[in-house]
Order: C-alpha cells, then structure tokens, then sequence
C-alpha cells in the first residue's frame, strides 16, 4: 500500500480554504494541521475538523513528521520565515505567493537546493492556469524568445468594463471593489505590482537568469480614460495591461503597462479577469495558456497539482522532479525603458489652427519617427481639436525628445500620457 504523506497547511483564507476541500479527501495525503492567525476567526467550512488548527505556524514547520507545507499566507514577512525553516528542515514547500518568489527567491531556491527539497509555485503565476510546469517541462526543448501576457485579473476586469461601458476609471474601480472583484486596497492591482511578479517569475523561468524585480518598468491602468478606448478601437485595438518579456541582443527586456493590443492578436479578446499569456519560443513557434488566473479553486488546483506531483515520486527517489528546480546563476541585465523600441499611441490636445499637424510631422521626422496614422478627431467649441497619432516603431527616448519640443509649441495644449502598441 502506498504510504501516506503528512502535509502542514500555513494559511487557511480563500486559497487555503480551497486546497483543504480538495485534499483532504485525497487518500495519498494526511492534513496534519493547519496554521490560522485566529482559530475564531475562521471561515466556515463544511466539515472542517477544528482540532486541525493552530495559532503556532512553527510547530507545524519543525514537526518532524511533516514532508509537504502548503504556504498560503502571502506576504513576504511571516511567509519567508516559515518557508526557509521548512526548506532547511528537509521539507518540500509549495506556495501561492508571487510576491515572495519574485522577491527573493533566489534565496529561497538556494536553500531548498541545499537541503534537497523542492519550492513549487505553480499558482503564483496564473492561478488556476498550468504555466510553470508546461514551461520547465513541456516546453524544455525551446528557446524562449518572448511572453506576453494579461496576467492580473482585477486590472483586466477594470479595463473590459471601461471600454464596454465607456466608463470612467474610479466609477468602475468602485463597482469591482463592491463585486469583489478588486481589493479594498487595489494598490497592488491597479499599478501594476503583481503583474510584475509574474513577468519576473515567468522571465526567470524562460531566459534561465536572476531578475531583480525592482528593475522592471511597470505603470498602472488608473491613468487611462474611456475617450483612449474609443480612439483605439478606431484604429482597430483594444487596452490591455501587458506583462511582457523579451530577450533584446544580450538584455532582457521586461515591464509591465497598458498596451494597445491588435483586434486581430488573441490577447485582445481575453476580457474580465480571465488571465492569458502568449509564449513565442523555437521549436513550438506559439503557445497561448488561458484561464482562471484567480479564485479560490482554481488557485486550489495549482497548488494541489503541485502537491500530488510531489507525493507521487516522494517515496521512489531521494531527487524529486530534477527539471522543477532552479538553476540560475546569472543576473539579467534588463533593457531601461527609454532604450526600449516600440510603436505609440499619442493624444494631443491643440488648437485647431492650419499647419499643427505640420509641425507634429517635421518634430517628429526630426527625430527619425516614421507616423503611421496622425488624424484630428473632435473639436471643441472652444477651438480645441484633439489629434491622435500612432508611430512606427521608434526608440523610446528619441519619440521623448520629440514629444518635449512639441510641448513647446505654442499650438500644443496638452500631450497625453502615450500608450505603446504591442508587436503581434
Ligand atoms: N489579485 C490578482 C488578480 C490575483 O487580480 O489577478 C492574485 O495574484
């Protein structure tokens, strides 16, 4: 008969709630206890067997008798100390938190290699979505060469209803929040934050090297306004929030920002807070994963999957799942985001008077900025004329220049944050 293995739960909120209905009826594993941070305080769940629970996460960590812990608390505080003990203590750790992989993973990775044992994250990335094991091992033959992705489910659902229902940013930050669909603090959502985890965990994975997530460019979606929807579906896009990573020469170039993405690419029909990344790599070409990158079952899923990946080879080998472990050495060098190369969207705000779309063309020629599109759309009573311009592909800090002589015309009111336009 097979032998049981004997897992510690550390977190027992949405996630935790998940992985405990999934697996506790699962023969292959015991529930041995579960860390709470108040036994009043605990979600009702059918069944629960109350006895399981402790306030102590360490007597879960340095129970002897442990082979598997489960981190679902998040953060990177509590949730680094108790996954190093348990690494250090020869036990495997699986984990949720984008976060903490993203932040200091190296470390952690570094110690679970010391002691043998293995750190699977797969629900960091995507929640419910397998990505991180269909690139270690199904993709092991190729070479990465870029992912993009709509990786955070709140920014997504935010930018669907904004551009389906020509709604302001705040009016549908307050409905998601009231749906549950945002956070009470969208801090870590809206600007971009955990979608940056992901691309780093993700670009770790794909190019083989360190990222120092603070190094990735990332802006948020609370500056974009309904009219940019309108003006990009004119011109055949819809906004997304990309994650992107792209080897550039011996660079890596990985940021996170609001994109105009082409009706005819895939990424642009994934709305609410469905998740979906696209990975170009050598042999395969292309491959897009899609789905539930959120929730509490769909995260469950991963994390158990994660799980039972260990319990299946935990008693027939002492080197479980070679190809799941990390073996960066080198750092990456990220591409600044004013040496990136890409196409824009532009709004500008002028007066409506002869020769302005002049100047913008001989500016930007100036330059070496190819204009794809440049169109007046409406004019105020007042004599504004609003222009909007897409650009060839340009280097970032040539269209900034431009852009700052042409803020001095007196004909120029306002030049609006730009939007780069994703390469299909
Ligand atoms: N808050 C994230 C999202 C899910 O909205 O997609 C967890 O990373």
């Amino acid at each position: 008969m097979e032998q049981v293995v004997n897992i510690g739960l550390l977190g027992l909120g949405t996630v935790g709630g998940g992985v405990y209905k999934v697996l506790r009826n699962n023969p292959a594993v015991n529930i041995v206890k579960i860390a709470v941070k108040d036994k009043n305080e605990v979600q009702e769940i059918d069944g629960l067997d109350k006895n399981l629970l402790t306030e102590d996460a360490k007597v879960i960590v340095t129970n002897p008798d442990i082979d598997i812990i489960i981190e679902v608390i998040g953060g990177t505080g509590a949730a680094y100390e108790f996954i190093k003990m348990a690494l250090e203590r020869g036990k495997h750790v699986v984990t949720a938190n984008k976060e903490l992989i993203a932040k200091r993973g190296d470390e952690l990775f570094e110690i679970a290699k010391q002691n043998n044992v293995l750190l699977l994250f797969e629900a960091a990335v995507g929640g419910g979505i397998p990505i991180i094991m269909p690139m270690k091992m199904s993709l092991a033959a190729n070479k990465f060469e870029k992912i993009a992705g709509i990786l955070n489910g709140t920014t997504n659902y935010i930018l669907t209803k904004m551009d389906e229902d020509n709604a302001d940013y705040e009016v549908v930050l307050k409905e998601a929040q009231e749906l549950g669909y945002a956070e009470a603090d969208p801090t870590g959502d809206v600007l971009g934050y955990d979608a940056a985890y992901k691309i780093a965990i993700l670009a770790s994975i794909a190019f083989k090297k360190k990222i120092d997530q603070s190094q990735i460019y990332r802006e948020g979606i609370d500056t974009l306004s309904p009219i940019e929807f309108k003006y990009a579906e004119d011109f055949g896009y819809k906004i997304k929030l990309i994650a992107l990573a792209q080897s550039v020469g011996n660079k890596l170039d990985v940021r996170v920002h609001p994109m105009l993405v082409s009706k005819t690419h895939p990424l642009a029909h994934i709305n609410n807070v469905t998740n979906s990344v696209v990975m170009q790599a050598q042999p395969v070409n292309q491959v897009m994963f899609t789905g539930p990158g959120a929730g509490e079952m769909p995260t469950a899923s991963s994390v158990c999957a994660d799980v039972l990946s260990i319990v299946s080879e935990i008693h027939t080998t002492n080197f479980l799942l070679p190809e799941m472990r990390c073996n960066n050495t080198e750092k990456a060098d990220i591409l600044p985001i004013d040496e990136t190369e890409n196409k824009y969207f532009i709004r500008i705000d002028a007066t409506d008077t002869p020769g302005v779309i002049g100047s913008i063309g001989n500016i930007c020629s100036k330059f070496g900025i190819n204009l794809n599109y440049i169109i007046q759309k409406d004019v105020t009573k007042d004599g504004m004329a609003t222009i909007v311009i897409l650009t060839g592909m340009c280097k970032e800090k040539d269209l900034i220049t431009a852009l700052n002589e042409l803020s001095n015309l007196s004909s120029i009111n306002t030049i609006h944050k730009l939007i780069r336009v994703m390469e299909l």
